[in-house]
């Protein structure tokens, strides 16, 4: 069951929910909707200031069930930590945390405060977005694969107020429209391989396609089509797994009949066993993640279709198997690309960029984009240098790095700038083939962008290696649904520019 999001215009103290949420900063300073609440109940919050039981330390959260006075059944206390050097980053975070706790109760409903709460440098549109994608993020649970459980009887968190005036129904709107995006990415990105093949994603995009048909159209390539055009790159590295490639097209016409669209393009790799270049056994399941680009880029597209933005977009998606068999590509074999270029395979395991290319030579020669953006998992480098936190952005187009830098900014799905410079070519170089698909030891995530930029000649074009940031860390570590608000961060700064 999913959240439904509305906007509450009712003062705190007469709201009538099961339950209202509301801020303390850390020394006991109430935020308004506090002080409301604390003057209506006769000072129900203060005495648990006094007392001590309410700190407001970042973090912490607080129940007063049924306080005279107000028409609430319960308020969530939620610590905001220090009123200085309150920023977006917590405001996002106390966000997420309430709707963890309403969720652990036993309620349907509730009306939340936070929203009121001052952000230095947004705006309540902002807030608005942010709080229903926290707490869209936070509520949601994966449970496809497990045997279904019997519904309890208690109720169940359903509806989701924020405070705001009626100006801010577009940031509801538009979160709404991208947590259906991040949801409709992570739920792809969790199934296994063994259900989410290049078949699945592509029978997903025809169901999505076929249920929005006014405006998307989705279209397909099979391996034999594939073949005639020339796709020697990507089909080698599907060639190893009895789940054949495809690639996968979806077009939403939301902009003027002939206007160039913009064209996202992400890595659907279903699942990285590296191919006869084996990966060792301890953490290879994640590599079911690897198709975490091709989510985020149809999840992008999800919410730019939701959001009913007014301009054209394409998302293509390469998606294949890799893995050790008779058939398999092996190391030394040389490629030749759709593009013509050749290439020597020195590792199978470096096989993203190998579809990736193929993929980018189609949308460029398909659609002729305004700009291409894609998204990939491509390398571990990415995660050694930038960690779990920041997605890596390589482009030679600096305006279009900087649109990219900004929409994180915004989104808070930031990415960091790795440069493109010409120096790293080299690492490139093959004495058998026009290029070598792995770069040696140094500067990997760099020089897997060069290899993808001898695709993008005359292109506008950025890459998002979000090895790192596509999937938490662990054994129960979840999809994000990265990078599908900086992307459609990126798209609405577009056409509101
Ligand atoms: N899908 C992996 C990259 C990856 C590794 C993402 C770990 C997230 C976590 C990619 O296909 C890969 O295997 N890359 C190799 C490239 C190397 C052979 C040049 C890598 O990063 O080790
Ligand atoms: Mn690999
Ligand atoms: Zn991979």
């Amino acid at each position: 069951m999913t959240l439904q999001f509305s906007l509450a215009s009712t003062a705190p103290e007469t709201v009538d929910t099961p339950c209202v949420v509301v801020g303390v900063y850390e020394g006991g300073v109430l935020s308004s909707a506090a002080a409301r609440i604390d003057s209506a109940a006769d000072g129900a919050i203060k005495r648990q200031v006094e007392s001590g039981d309410i700190t407001g330390k970042g973090g912490s959260a607080s129940m007063l069930f049924a306080p005279a006075g107000i028409a609430a059944k319960r308020v969530l206390v939620m610590g905001l930590g220090q009123q200085k050097g309150f920023d977006a980053a917590r405001y996002q975070r106390v966000n997420a945390d309430a709707a963890r706790a309403l969720g652990r109760l036993p309620i349907d409903g509730a009306v939340s405060y936070l929203t009121e709460i001052d952000v230095p440098g947004r705006d309540a549109a902002w807030r608005v977005r942010t709080a229903v994608l926290a707490a869209d993020h936070a509520s949601y649970r994966y449970t496809a694969t497990f045997k279904p459980r019997e519904k309890s009887a208690q109720p169940e968190l359903a509806s989701l107020a924020f405070a705001a005036s009626a100006e801010a129904q577009a940031g509801l709107d538009q979160g709404v429209a991208i947590a259906e995006g991040v949801r409709f990415a992570r739920e792809l990105a969790n199934l296994p391989p063994n259900i989410c093949n290049p078949a699945y994603i592509a029978d997903q995009a025809q169901a999505f396609a076929a249920a929005h048909s006014e405006a998307v159209s989705c279209r397909v390539l099979d391996h034999e089509e594939m073949e005639k055009l020339g796709f020697g790159s990507l089909l080698a590295v599907g060639r190893g797994s009895v789940n054949k490639p495809r690639l996968i097209a979806l077009e939403y016409k939301g902009g003027a009949e002939g206007d160039a669209p913009y064209a996202f393009v992400g890595k659907g790799v279903t699942f990285d066993s590296g191919g006869i270049s084996l990966k060792p056994g301890p953490g290879m399941e994640e590599m079911k993640f690897d198709m975490g680009g091709a989510a985020g880029v149809l999840g992008a597209f999800v919410a730019a279709v939701k959001m009913d933005v007014k301009t054209n977009l394409v998302c293509v998606v390469p998606s294949v198997e890799n893995m050790p068999d008779g058939e398999s590509y092996r190391p030394s074999d040389v490629l030749t690309s759709l593009s013509g270029l050749t290439i020597e395979v020195l590792n199978t395991d470096a096989e993203g960029r190998l579809i990736l290319c193929d993929a980018l030579t189609w949308t460029a020669q398909t659609y002729k984009p305004h700009t291409i953006i894609d998204a990939a998992t491509l390398t571990g480098a990415c995660v050694i240098a930038l960690g779990k936190h920041a997605t890596g952005l390589m482009s030679k187009h600096d305006d279009l790095a900087a649109e990219l830098l900004a929409a994180g900014e915004t989104t808070l799905d930031r990415a960091w700038r790795l440069p493109l410079w010409d120096d790293y070519q080299t690492q490139l170089e093959s004495g058998f083939a026009d290029v070598a698909n792995i770069g040696g030891k140094s500067a990997g995530a760099i020089t897997a962008g060069c290899f993808l930029s001898r695709f993008t000649e005359g292109q506008r074009w950025a890459h998002l290696d979000i090895a790192g940031t596509a999937w938490d860390e662990g054994r129960k570590g979840l999809a994000t649904g990265r990078p599908v608000p900086l992307l459609a961060q990126w798209l609405l700064d577009r056409v509101n520019a």
